[in-house]
């Protein structure tokens, strides 16, 4: 794999020049989608060389059967698996009967662009095909924000040294296995091929989750740029429909092919309303016209990027790395529907199988919080709370009572079905991030009514949760918590990890705390919460006990806390000590030497400190920094960005700043070796965090002061970005020399800036 081809610049992810050997990488980096639906960067025509062709709809899975080799109870029945959807965009290119495929033809002047600012993907190269024809082609493509269920190509095919015959195959393919399947199963099954005039459509539904989903296509052409009439021939195989237009081509001649393609499904429409839907859809989008398509894609783009935009001078790479990791969050998941959510990799891949991890809750709220309106983050909680009763259940068939709740390590619909005993079993820490979650929304937008109308009911049942998890330790004459994986997946089934302990016992005290406000704000509401969960006061002291009681492992010598209990047992060689041959551990190191060892895949003390960073002077922080960092191999996507902003806040900038790289070009750079699989897309919030907590020293604690501590790297001229407090936006600006705060609203923010309190007059700028 080569490293580093992407050409650095602003707005767009660029590669210059075919190579076969980053065709899989690229198609995950220049994935394109619209939140509802994505898909891989594939190539239109055929291609016979490797390719992993991906394309995907929001919420559409099937039930993977469990393959493990050991069964053990409690493990889920299935997995379930973000479906390979029909491809929709596929065009077989002949010429003179002669295949156009990138692998067999000599390509020079290929180049592939991914403009993040307007929201499209294009590709351009020069082909010459084994039989001597010389064509030029140029694309462009995009899936529509305006109208979520359409994307739309621009396929254009120049003859540069010849006459003769050009035949374009437009097709839709239903007949599509997913690359990650337990059993090789296929997982679809086609109903209906609907064909007509230069559209036709297909049904199909998924094994066992019955999802319908319509899928559909429109042509049209044009020579040199002006539309002309052509009617296809048909071809209707068992899952496939095929419409081939052979035309004249003559030499020095532009033939454009337009394709608009669309998915519905039956989340959002009776199973018999799917064709009409889907073929309605591109009619209309055909009717609009590409260009037209284009524009408001464009003006889409261009909004989202107004609350959205972190603009870095100075440095290119840090500019791309940002934008590309805004525009894929957004291309991934924009908001608008609860039943939605964010898969790691998104719609760039399959690797992760279901779509909701504690990744949501630990890492992405706090950025669709601050860059989109209010009901974002909450329609990411309420997916949650939509999904309480199915976590309860998860925790009953672990043997756990009385409405206590477990929720799913992943999952699609709120069933667990992630099946490693060491992680759906044990890595319970998740449990405590659905609580921390909704802390953070409340503290930042000041929402309590959240939680008085779902959120207590969520914070209740993981309270019952924790209390009923821990035991209490007569040798200690303390709570503890056994058996458990901590965020550092490196080390299982270990006994009092300080985060996973932290959480709990931080759980119990918000519940009391939240019970207690409610009690005293919303007395009606009150006796409705207690009623319906069932809960009385005495339970509360019941938990508390274990609060007020709980263990952690702590070193008096060195005034640590201890990642476990038995954590200072281990052979402590820094990280900088193993030979880089023998890294990523994860690829090189069998898994019981992984777990002896003292490696940390990720943040986890130091994810504890960075949650509740308020709760730990600067030196703990520092002294706890100093200890975990040297061990942590960011074998996680999830980790160098919580390092970055642990690094910021104890001023050290450099540190930060390497991390920071880390994570925002973890996949351009392809740092962990398996960019083809897909995108990290859950981490791409923390790059966000990076910058705005990080180096921006933003926070919100419970007392809802807006506070920042703006720093900068060394490596950069200047940073800003924009987001959205409590519906107010206020702009943040920071050089080397300067600090600048915009407030583009009609309002007065008030905020704290190194701990001095300012206050900023409706569309005022202030320097501090
Ligand atoms: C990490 C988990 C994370 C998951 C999905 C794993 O590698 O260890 O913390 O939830 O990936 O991103």
């Amino acid at each position: 794999m080569n490293k580093n081809y992407i050409i650095p610049n602003e707005w767009s992810i660029i590669e210059d020049g075919f190579d076969a050997e980053n065709v899989e990488a690229s198609e995950s980096l220049f994935s394109i989608g619209n939140g509802s639906m994505g898909q891989r960067a594939n190539f239109e025509e055929d291609y016979s060389g490797k390719t992993f062709q991906g394309s995907y709809i929001g919420g559409i899975y099937y039930p993977d059967k469990t393959r493990v080799g050991w069964w053990k109870n409690g493990y889920p029945e299935y997995f379930a698996k973000v479906l390979n959807a029909p491809n929709w965009i596929g065009i077989q290119i002949k010429i003179n009967e002669t295949n156009v495929d990138l692998n067999t033809c000599e390509i020079s002047n290929f180049k592939r662009e991914l403009n993040m600012k307007e929201g499209w993907l294009s590709r351009s190269f020069h082909a010459v095909l084994p039989t001597g024809e010389e064509i030029e082609v140029f694309t462009k493509r995009f899936i529509s924000v305006t109208y979520n269920e359409v994307g739309a190509i621009e396929y254009a095919v120049k003859a540069l040294n010849f006459s003769g015959e050009i035949t374009f195959a437009p097709y839709l393919d239903a007949g599509i296995e997913n690359e990650d399947a337990n059993y090789d199963e296929f997982f679809w099954e086609t109903l209906k091929i609907v064909d007509g005039e230069n559209a036709g459509c297909i049904l199909s539904k998924t094994l066992k989750t019955e999802f319908h989903v319509g899928t559909a296509m429109d042509v049209s052409f044009a020579v040199n740029g002006k539309a002309i009439e052509t009617s296809q021939e048909t071809t209707i195989a068992e899952k496939t429909l095929t419409y081939t237009y052979n035309l004249t081509i003559a030499e020095g001649d532009t033939i454009t092919i337009y394709k608009y393609g669309s998915y519905v499904s039956s989340l959002n429409y009776k199973n018999e309303e799917l064709i009409s839907v889907a073929l309605n859809n591109v009619s209309k989008a055909k009717e609009i016209g590409f260009k037209a398509l284009l524009n408001t894609q464009i003006e889409a783009w261009a909004t989202i990027w107004k609350t959205a935009d972190i603009v870095i001078e100075g440095d290119i790479k840090a500019q791309q790395g940002i934008r590309f990791n805004i525009f894929q969050l957004n291309q991934t998941y924009m908001g608008t529907d609860a039943r939605l959510n964010i898969g790691p990799k998104g719609f760039t891949g399959e690797k992760y199988g279901g779509s909701t991890y504690w990744d949501t809750e630990a890492y992405c709220i706090p950025f669709y919080m601050a860059t989109k309106d209010a009901s974002v983050a909450k329609n990411l909680l309420l997916y949650r709370y939509n999904q309480l009763g199915k976590a309860i259940e998860n925790a009953e068939k672990l043997g756990f009572k009385n409405g206590a709740a477990l929720y799913p390590m992943v999952t699609m619909n709120g069933e667990e079905c992630h099946n490693e005993w060491e992680i759906t079993f044990e890595e319970i820490h998740r449990n405590g991030a659905m609580v921390y979650g909704i802390y953070n929304y409340v503290n930042y937008t000041q929402d309590f009514e959240y939680v008085v109308k779902y959120g207590l009911e969520v914070i209740i049942a993981v309270a019952r949760f924790w209390h009923q998890r821990a035991n209490y330790s007569a040798a200690k004459n303390q709570y503890v918590i056994l058996g458990v994986t901590g965020p550092n997946e490196y080390e299982n089934n270990i006994n009092n990890n300080f985060y996973t302990n932290y959480l709990a016992k931080w759980c119990i005290e918000y519940a009391v705390d939240c019970l207690n406000k409610v009690k005293h704000n919303y007395a009606d509401d009150f006796d409705r919460i207690l009623a319906k969960t069932n809960l009385s006061i005495d339970e509360t002291y019941q938990w508390m006990k274990v609060s007020d009681d709980m263990y952690f492992p702590f070193n008096e010598e060195k005034q640590l806390y201890l990642q476990q209990d038995g954590f200072l047992d281990k052979e402590l060689i820094p990280v900088d000590e193993l030979p880089t041959s023998e890294r990523p551990i994860n690829q090189k190191w069998s898994w019981d030497r992984i777990l002896r060892s003292c490696y940390i895949k990720q943040a986890d003390v130091l994810q504890g400190m960075f949650f509740f960073e308020n709760k730990f002077s600067k030196e703990e922080l520092e002294r706890h920094f100093d200890f975990y960092e040297p061990l942590t191999v960011h074998e996680s996507s999830l980790s160098p960005c919580v390092h970055s902003i642990l690094a910021a806040s104890i001023d050290r900038m450099p540190k930060a700043y390497e991390q920071y790289v880390r994570t925002s070009r973890l996949d351009l750079d392809d740092y962990n070796h398996e960019v083809h699989e897909g995108c990290h897309i859950t981490s791409m919030a923390g790059t966000w965090m990076s910058i705005v907590q990080g180096f921006g020293g933003m926070r919100v604690w419970e007392d809802g002061i807006l506070n920042f501590n703006p720093q900068i790297p060394a490596e950069w001229k200047s940073y800003s970005f924009t987001i959205n407090f409590r519906g107010n936006i206020l702009k943040v600006y920071k050089s080397q020399s300067e600090c600048k705060f915009f407030n583009e609203s009609a309002t007065e923010i008030k905020l704290f800036v190194n701990d001095k309190k300012i206050s900023i007059a409706p569309n005022k700028l202030v320097t501090v």
